[in-house]
């Protein structure tokens, strides 16, 4: 079913709680690497003993909490609900393997089909980034906006990059950016990819193909505060994935046009 107000901030609460013991179980594997158990699920697709016992714990908190909801998460899978939580227990993999500190739990709640709910924790960078539809969004408890910059000869800009897609098609874009003017980089986390342009770090973040536990949070936490979305929960979603941008509004149509968007 889906939650009323009092559910949602129940939720909310609830999911914050949930994201910094996450990430206490997630920094106890961190902090000693010998006990990763870092295997490949393919070309630069990396996985931790970490990735599975964080999404255990998670859905456990939650069937144990909201026994009712649906959780979909990378690890384990799952399908969609009208009280859905979408967990990526650790994103940032590959940094996270190689005792780089940017990855994060994220946590994306969606009640009936919307992204309404946010929660990205990265623990070893001590950011917790909040957000619920209509009550803006946070970054360890301050308010965030996304940049006000208009000229992309001043924009930083993160373009995400997986296998999932062809090489070419990547470089394309990226050399599309820069020819622009743009300053591209890319830093191995969707989801803090998304929580970097809440708060103006970056000035956009697109990805040609991205699952949707990568952008369950990042784009409620975006989107509230001030961002343009594309829009991600559209189509076979669930199953296939979609592109994705987050962009200040004065830029959408310099960054939109290279992804088809
Ligand atoms: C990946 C990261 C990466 C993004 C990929 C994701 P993982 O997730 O978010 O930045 O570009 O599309 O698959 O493997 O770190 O959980
Ligand atoms: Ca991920």
């Amino acid at each position: 079913m889906t939650p009323d107000q009092s559910g949602l901030s129940a939720r909310f609460f609830a999911a914050e709680a949930m994201a910094r013991q996450l990430g206490v179980l997630a920094m106890s594997y961190f902090t000693d690497q010998k006990s990763l158990g870092i295997s490949m699920k393919g070309s630069q697709d990396w996985l931790t003993e970490a990735d599975g016992r964080v999404e255990t714990a998670f859905r456990a908190m939650i069937a144990a909490t909201f026994p009712n909801d649906t959780v979909m998460g990378e690890e384990q899978g799952g399908a969609t609900g009208e009280a859905l939580w979408i967990i990526d227990p650790i994103d940032g993999t590959a940094n996270f393997a190689r005792g780089d500190r940017s990855w994060c739990v994220s946590i994306g709640f969606l009640a009936n089909g919307v992204p309404t709910l946010g929660v990205i924790y990265a623990p070893a960078l001590g950011e917790m980034w909040l957000a619920r539809v209509g009550h803006g969004a946070t970054l360890n408890g301050a308010p965030i906006r996304c940049s006000s910059t208009t000229d992309i000869a001043r924009a930083s800009i993160e373009v995400g990059w997986s296998p999932r897609r062809p090489i070419e098609d990547y470089l394309a874009l990226v050399g599309g950016y820069f020819r622009k003017g743009a300053s591209v980089k890319r830093s191995a986390s969707g989801a803090l990819g998304l929580a970097h342009v809440a708060n103006g770090r970056t000035d956009a973040y697109a990805e040609l193909h991205i699952n949707a536990w990568d952008v369950a949070a990042g784009v409620v936490i975006a989107a509230e505060a001030g961002a343009i979305l594309s829009p991600f929960f559209t189509g076979d979603w669930a199953g296939g994935g979609n592109p994705i941008v987050a962009v200040t509004p004065a830029l959408a149509s310099e960054i939109m046009p290279g992804l088809g968007l």
